[in-house]
């Protein structure tokens, strides 16, 4: 297969990217990434040598790029993971995530029908059926509750990519993941973020009172089951991708902190995050039926291979640290 992956120097789009070189999904991988603070090359280092692969650095706002890209290299799939990804960046700049998540799946689906791709697999989230009442688990046809300008603007894509199915057939598959983690996570997310300030002996600061709950899934998880939905899924469908592993906040940092040898006085708690959702949760039954997929990698396996590679990249996580991310920590932590 021939595959075009956007935001490819990302967390799970390079993820996904050094997973397809390295199980032969890909006889060639084209990724489009804008490189905003969140994109990252040193997350391609493996790859960059492998013939196989080209780097395009843009928009996917930019429909004349998109254009061009789908004519020159003709892939026969996009996986669409370019995104403004985080809910407090949203909650300080809700624009960003418009025009990126909403108007950006647009264009990318514009070219796609322009180019008749043969396959769309746009990467999504289950924060679109907002916060899930105990003892409930969201299926794919729960309604679309998004808390956050965030899980809005996916809402709002994943609508978009549906409409391209129904109106002009647009072979679009959905996928919508629970929380992931795993290493080359940007240090602003929960685990890595309380990971790299526990490293340094910085607070963790836990939002209210640290009881929210969050379902979570390894990285690979999620990346096999991205590729189980592109060649097993049905145009037009949903399927969510769980890490079947709730936990609530305090006892995720709890773990970290014992495993670094680090005290829980380090937690602080601080002000909640407005439109907090309580809880996710949702069921992977219809990709497993699907495709077979199941999470491999158990959660006290998966953060122990996270710690690891945080403490054997410190010299990553200097750099991401260095520069924008002081301001936003500031603006996001400093009155808390
Ligand atoms: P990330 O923030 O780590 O990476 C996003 C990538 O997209 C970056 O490389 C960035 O440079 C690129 N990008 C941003 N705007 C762009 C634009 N306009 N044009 C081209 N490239 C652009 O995000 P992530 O955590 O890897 O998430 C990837 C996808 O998975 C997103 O769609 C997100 O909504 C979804 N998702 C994430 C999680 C999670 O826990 N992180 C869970 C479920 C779904
Ligand atoms: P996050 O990683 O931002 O993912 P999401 O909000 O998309 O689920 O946050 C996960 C949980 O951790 C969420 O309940 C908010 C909480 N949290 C904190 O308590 N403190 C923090 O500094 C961060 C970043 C998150």
């Amino acid at each position: 297969m021939k595959l075009l992956v956007t935001g490819g120097a990302g967390f799970i789009g390079s993820a996904f990217v050094r997973l397809a070189l390295a199980h032969n999904w890909a006889a060639r991988l084209v990724i489009l990434d804008k490189l905003t603070y969140a994109g990252n090359l040193e997350n391609l280092a493996a790859i960059e040598t492998d013939p196989r692969y080209r780097f395009v650095h843009g928009d996917i706002c930019d429909l004349a790029l998109l254009g061009k890209l789908l004519d020159d290299e003709r892939p026969d799939a996009i996986v669409h993971c370019a995104a403004e990804s985080h809910v407090d960046r949203s909650i300080l700049g809700p624009g960003a995530f418009v025009e990126t998540n909403v108007r950006g799946t647009f264009c990318l689906l514009e070219a796609a029908r322009a180019a008749q791709t043969p396959r769309f697999l746009h990467v999504s989230t289950d924060e679109v059926y907002g916060s899930i009442e105990e003892p409930h688990a969201a299926h794919e046809s729960f309604p679309l509750r998004p808390s956050s300008p965030y899980s809005a603007s996916k809402a709002g894509s994943d609508l978009l990519a549906l409409s391209y199915f129904s109106t002009f057939k647009t072979p679009v598959v959905i996928t919508r993941a629970s929380n992931n983690y795993g290493p080359y996570q940007f240090p602003e997310k929960l685990i890595p973020l309380m990971i790299s300030n526990a490293l340094e002996d910085l607070p963790l600061p836990i939002y209210g009172d640290g009881l929210q709950v969050r379902d979570w899934l390894f990285v690979d998880d999620h990346c096999r089951a991205i590729w189980a939905a592109l060649n097993h899924g049905r145009e037009g469908e949903i399927y969510n991708i769980g890490g079947s592993r709730a936990l609530p906040n305090r006892e995720v940092v709890s773990l970290i902190l014992a495993q670094l040898g680090k005290p829980e006085s380090l937690m602080t708690p601080v002000a909640d995050r407005p439109g907090h959702d309580r809880r996710y949760a949702i069921t992977s039954a219809k990709l497993a039926a699907a495709s077979g997929w199941q999470a491999e990698v158990p959660f006290e396996q998966g953060i122990i291979r996270t710690i690891q590679w945080y403490r054997e990249n410190r010299a990553w996580i200097d750099r991401v640290k260095s520069g924008e991310y002081q301001g936003y920590y500031q603006r996001n932590y400093g009155d808390r």
